[in-house]
């Protein structure tokens, strides 16, 4: 199968196959694709739990509104945005320059304009900043399973301050979206045709 054709075949699946778990191989690839998200600067604000404990999918569940994808998922995987700028700032120049002072002076300019763009934004500025690269790598997320033909829905319906608790996440941490994987259940049948604006209506080809 092609991509498009997997783009087609998944669908946002609301009841998993309990009896069905993501191997551990196939989940790898599935955070590998999510790692491999490019984002501006390439600084990844982000920060992803996997959570497979059953206790805790199922208080999940309840913070999202006790909609079934998280009780019966294999997986669902968090995504969180990270707001603390100069922790990540550092944390990426020292990975790009390998802990090496010469090198990392020799990219001066670039951590420098870095530095600057964090430090001009506000808090919420820079949360909505943060998330949106967040919503690159769900992005990534969702394709991955598509590819490896693997269920799995969106879903930003939840509490994210009973999130915070249940995660225990740092002030730093904002939970933006959940993606549950798993397989579909043998009942669910998935909703009819996509609904999609049509190619026309979607693009403006400007040549
Ligand atoms: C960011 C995002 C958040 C979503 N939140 C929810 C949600 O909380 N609950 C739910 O049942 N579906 C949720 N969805 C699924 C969408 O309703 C679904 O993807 C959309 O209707 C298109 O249908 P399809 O994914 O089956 O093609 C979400 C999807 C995305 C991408």
């Amino acid at each position: 199968m092609s991509f498009l054709s997997n783009l087609s075949w998944r669908y946002a699946t609301k009841n998993f196959d309990t009896t069905r778990k993501v191997s551990d191989t196939d989940l790898e690839q599935i955070l590998e694709a999510i790692r491999m998200t490019p984002t501006s600067f390439g600084l990844q604000p982000y920060h992803f739990y996997v959570v497979s404990n059953t206790d805790i999918l199922a208080r999940i569940g309840v913070a999202a509104y006790n909609q079934p994808q998280l009780t019966t998922a294999s997986h669902v995987i968090v995504f969180v945005a990270r707001t603390d700028f100069d922790n990540n700032n550092e944390e990426y120049f020292n990975l790009m320059s390998g802990g090496n002072a010469e090198v990392r002076a020799h990219m001066k300019w670039f951590e420098d304009m870095v530095t600057g763009f964090g430090q001009s934004k506000n808090a919420d500025e820079y949360l909505t900043w943060a998330s949106k690269q967040a919503y690159i790598a769900h992005g990534f997320g969702l394709a991955a399973c598509a590819e490896l033909q693997i269920d799995s829905c969106g879903m930003e319906g939840f509490d994210p301050v009973a999130i915070a608790e249940i995660l225990s996440l740092p002030n730093s941490q904002k939970a933006l979206v959940l993606l549950p994987i798993g397989y579909r259940s043998e009942w669910e049948a998935p909703r009819g045709a996509k609904v999609r604006f049509s190619k026309d209506d979607l693009f403006t080809v400007i040549k």
